[in-house]
């Protein structure tokens, strides 16, 4: 499981409202800044709170105006853990990002519980291989799937792919699947023989790394099918699920297409699914 360590918090006068008197409020556990851009933390989880791997919840803090300031999130832990984990942007005047960037270890969020989602195994139908693609902070609702028993029940293979600007902006996923690897807990529930199904597969497009490119563009050319020594992707045997920018959800949803996958819901469910990482 990922470590997270407090952090100090930076002068600003930009700090979290407490919000003891919200029936909705939890308390934050701990903090890890992965990037001047990127974050994440733990809170208390409702006792009430049910949720399946893959979903959002929305989360917030109390406006200036007192109102609550409430976002979408993907929650990055997996449905049997006792707390949530959040992996967050910090956009410098984003109404909520811009303050809860400074939370600290006992301070008091908003979360509504009221879980909702396309990203979960039951809009799926079954298949051998599935994938999941993200871009940037789409790597959330990745990183609960990955912890999610379901993920190895279901699949003989697990295909991850992370697409950054930079190298540092991977390390949050990176350290995620390797401390998987590592961690006792984590090899007992998920079986050490089914994390060895998890192939991981990180690309940057702004700085240099062994990877490079966008992933729609190295789907189209084979390269990731050539790197992975595996078979391109087939309708009969693959499945997909995708989170990221409103631009990159429509290219990938184009390949995935061209491969002759169909959208599905948790109503209908088919070949892939897909949902934004963020409105914008
Ligand atoms: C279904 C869903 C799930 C989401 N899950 C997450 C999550 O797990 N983690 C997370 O950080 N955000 C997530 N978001 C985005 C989140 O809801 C907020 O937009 C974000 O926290 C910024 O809030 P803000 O009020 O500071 O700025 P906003 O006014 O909400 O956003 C300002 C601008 O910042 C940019 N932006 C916002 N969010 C992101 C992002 N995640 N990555 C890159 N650019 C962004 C966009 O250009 C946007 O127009 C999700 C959004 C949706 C719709
Ligand atoms: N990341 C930063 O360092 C940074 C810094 C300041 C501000 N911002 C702003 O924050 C917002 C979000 O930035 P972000 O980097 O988190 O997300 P992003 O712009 O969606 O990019 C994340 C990754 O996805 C790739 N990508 C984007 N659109 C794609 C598509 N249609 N098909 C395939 N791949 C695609 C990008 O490649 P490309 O590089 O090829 O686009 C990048 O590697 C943007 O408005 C940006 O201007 C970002």
């Amino acid at each position: 499981m990922t470590e997270m360590t407090p952090v100090p918090q930076a002068a600003t006068d930009a700090t979290p409202v407490k919000t003891p008197a919200l029936p909705d409020a939890q308390t934050v556990t701990a903090v890890k800044h992965w990037t001047d851009r990127l974050f994440s933390f733990r809170v208390t989880r409702p006792k009430t709170l049910r949720f399946r791997s893959g979903e959002f919840v929305m989360i917030g803090l109390l406006g200036d105006n007192g109102k609550p300031l409430l976002r979408a999130y993907s929650i990055a832990s997996p449905a049997w853990d006792d707390e949530l984990e959040f992996y967050s942007i910090k956009v410098q005047d984003g109404p909520l990002t811009s303050k809860l960037q400074h939370i600290q270890p006992g301070d008091e969020i908003i979360l509504r519980p009221k879980p909702v989602g396309t990203l979960v195994h039951d809009a799926l139908i079954p298949g051998k291989r599935i994938w999941f693609f993200a871009t940037g902070t789409g790597f959330a609702p990745f990183a609960s799937l990955l912890r999610e028993p379901a993920t190895y029940e279901n699949y003989d293979e697990v295909v991850v792919t992370h697409t950054c600007r930079d190298v540092a902006e991977l390390e949050y996923g990176r350290q995620l699947i390797e401390n998987l690897r590592q961690d006792e807990m984590m090899m007992e529930l998920l079986g050490a023989e089914n994390l060895n199904k998890i192939r991981y597969y990180p690309t940057t497009t702004r700085e240099q790394s062994p990877k490079m490119g966008r992933i729609t563009n190295l789907l189209k050319d084979g390269t990731v099918f050539a790197d992975l020594g595996i078979p391109p992707i087939n309708a009969e045997t693959d499945r997909a699920m995708v989170c990221g920018s409103l631009g990159f959800n429509i290219d990938l949803k184009e390949v995935l297409e061209g491969f002759g996958l169909r959208e599905g819901a948790n109503s209908d469910p088919k070949e892939y699914v897909v949902e934004k990482a963020f409105v914008g």
